[in-house]
């Protein structure tokens, strides 16, 4: 786990944008792993601007959504299929044949499980994968007390994520129940994991997820085991962290490390 402590959100959004990018141009056909959620949004206007002031290339990109709602069609302002479409797809030049969004609607949810967890390894797995975080310590819709090998399927949310969502609602009887999610193995396959947490409601989960135990009490602990995961956090998300000073020494001193460190 490497641990990146900034000032400003736009410094997570750069930062993590920057990781997409490099992803992007070193694989043009690079699979992206997306993420919904107020925290990304900085992520995604970034990636928009550099597609279009630096030519950012997303033709062959091919891309994965972590979840969405149960019940709600893609042209529903509240649904994953919308709020990705609203804020990256329409801004780049992803092919729409390779934007892979979890349907809400499907007749037969195990049969569309299991058909997208297919379709991740046919186009050879995720190369980088974005994540927010849960007040709950949630990643994706892997609420507390998933499985840690949990793969793509439905999820009861908890009452927590039902109140945090339903500033997004008009009110909260209209936030779904269910979701449709990747797992926490599903996650675990990507070859790098970045999660970005901004703000004070997310400290409690961050310190959890980087020096708890891991625990499917909080599902973004698994990380810990992640050969390769960045986690970009500002100063209040990073508030709890009891070795903060030791992970802003280390970035600190990187230019001067070793090879290889
Ligand atoms: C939802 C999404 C998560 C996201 C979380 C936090 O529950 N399923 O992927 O990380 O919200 O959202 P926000 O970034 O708005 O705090």
């Amino acid at each position: 786990m490497e641990v990146f402590v900034y000032q400003k959100y736009d410094e997570i959004s750069q930062a993590s944008a920057k990781v997409v990018a490099d992803t992007i141009n070193s694989k043009p056909n690079a699979v992206l792993g997306l993420a919904t959620g107020s925290t990304p949004l900085g992520l995604y206007k970034e990636l928009a601007r550099m597609h279009k002031e630096e030519g950012l290339d997303f033709s062959h990109v091919r891309s994965f959504n972590l979840d969405e709602y149960v019940g709600l069609s893609p042209d529903h302002p509240q649904s994953y299929h919308y709020f990705m479409h609203e804020n990256l797809f329409k801004h780049i030049n992803i092919e729409p044949q390779n934007v892979h969004v979890p349907s809400g609607t499907t007749k037969n949810y195990q049969a569309f499980c299991e058909w997208y967890e297919q379709r991740i390894e046919e186009c050879g797995g995720i190369d980088v994968q974005v994540l927010g975080i849960g007040s709950d310590g949630h990643i994706a819709f892997n609420e507390p007390g998933s499985s840690l090998g949990s793969r793509t399927r439905i999820k009861t949310l908890s009452k927590e994520t039902i109140e945090d969502n339903s500033r997004f609602f008009d009110k909260k009887e209209d936030v779904p129940i269910y979701a449709i999610t990747m797992g926490v193995g599903t996650v675990l396959e990507a070859r790098k994991v970045i999660l970005l947490a901004n703000g004070a409601n997310k400290a409690k989960a961050i310190a959890d997820a980087i020096e708890g135990p891991v625990s499917c009490m909080c599902t973004a602990s698994v990380l810990q085991l992640h050969p390769d995961s960045l986690l970009f956090l500002d100063t209040d998300a990073a508030g709890k962290l009891k070795m903060k000073d030791y992970y802003e020494w280390i970035q600190a001193k990187k230019p001067g490390a070793p090879a290889g460190s």
